[in-house]
């Protein structure tokens, strides 16, 4: 074989793998550049930060069964119709831990019970939300005190476990949890309660799929203020879960982080 036709041969067999290969893996870039994306961070309130959740994560005409629905704050800037939406409340005899719907019958549960240890005292004058704050206990609880179970934060924590297996249930596989939650100082300890819940979901069988944080306008105002030691809470969290079956969770995980990268999602 003379030289020419060897570096030829070399040639074709430079070229012809690569060429096999971009005509099969041949990545096409498509989409916009833009800046009008669902963002992560948001300062104001509920009622306006929700609506953006939902566009990003809950298809328009999906099942959603608000089981906290406390005064409807959430929905204040959801155009009526856009979802079929189911809305209870404990105020009206409905339990978010044993809710009235069919295993796997729902698209998408809004979970937002009281998130903090205050509103979970076993005695009405304990409760924090009293006098002239009797409209943060009503905004935020149903008011009444707790029946035993755990204390103190742990009692938050219940609430929520429970609330997350109920929603567990009745989702159907791939439903969306949101769930909204503030962390919160107990006995002088940090409980970050939105890692309290994402490690207990996780382990239940849900994927944590996006975290919203939202951060109030007002400043907080703290009354009988000694000695600072933790920063005072002026945000909170929206978090979105989506229901798996156990032992696909890593397989679910893997597979829209694939298809991410593919629709150029390289990062958030
Ligand atoms: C923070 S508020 C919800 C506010 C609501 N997301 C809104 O937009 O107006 C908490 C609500 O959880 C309700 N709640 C407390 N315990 C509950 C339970 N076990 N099951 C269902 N709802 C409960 C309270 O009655 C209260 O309305």
């Amino acid at each position: 074989m003379g030289a020419s036709s060897e570096s030829s041969r070399r040639h074709e067999q430079l070229i012809l793998p690569g060429m096999a290969g971009n005509a099969r893996n041949k990545r096409v870039q498509g989409g916009i550049t833009t800046s009008n994306v669902v963002v992560s961070a948001h300062v104001g309130g509920n009622a306006e930060v929700f609506p953006h959740i939902l566009a990003l994560h809950v298809p328009e005409g999906s099942t959603v069964a608000d089981v906290t629905w406390g005064k409807g704050v959430f929905w204040q800037n959801v155009p009526s119709g856009r979802y079929i939406l189911k809305a209870s409340d404990i105020s009206i005899g409905v339990d978010c831990r044993a809710l009235p719907y069919a295993d796997g019958s729902i698209d998408c549960v809004v979970l937002d019970p009281p998130y903090m240890e205050g509103l979970f005292r076993r005695s009405r004058e304990h409760m924090a939300g009293s006098g002239s704050h009797k409209a943060f206990r009503q905004n935020y609880s149903d008011g009444e005190p707790s029946q035993g179970g755990a204390k103190w934060h742990n009692a938050v924590l219940e609430l929520y476990f429970a609330a997350g297996r109920e929603a567990y249930r009745v989702l159907r596989n791939e439903g969306v949890l949101i769930v909204k939650c503030q962390d919160e100082v107990s006995a002088n300890v940090q409980r970050l309660t939105h890692l309290e819940l994402i490690n207990e979901y996780e382990r239940t069988g849900y994927y944590t799929k996006d975290l919203f944080v939202v951060v109030r306008r007002n400043r907080p105002v703290v009354s009988r203020l000694r000695k600072q030691v933790h920063a005072r809470k002026n945000h909170s969290y929206f978090l979105v879960f989506i229901k798996t079956r156990g032992k696909k969770r890593r397989h679910h995980f893997e597979r829209s982080r694939t298809r991410s990268s593919r629709m150029g999602e390289t990062s958030g």
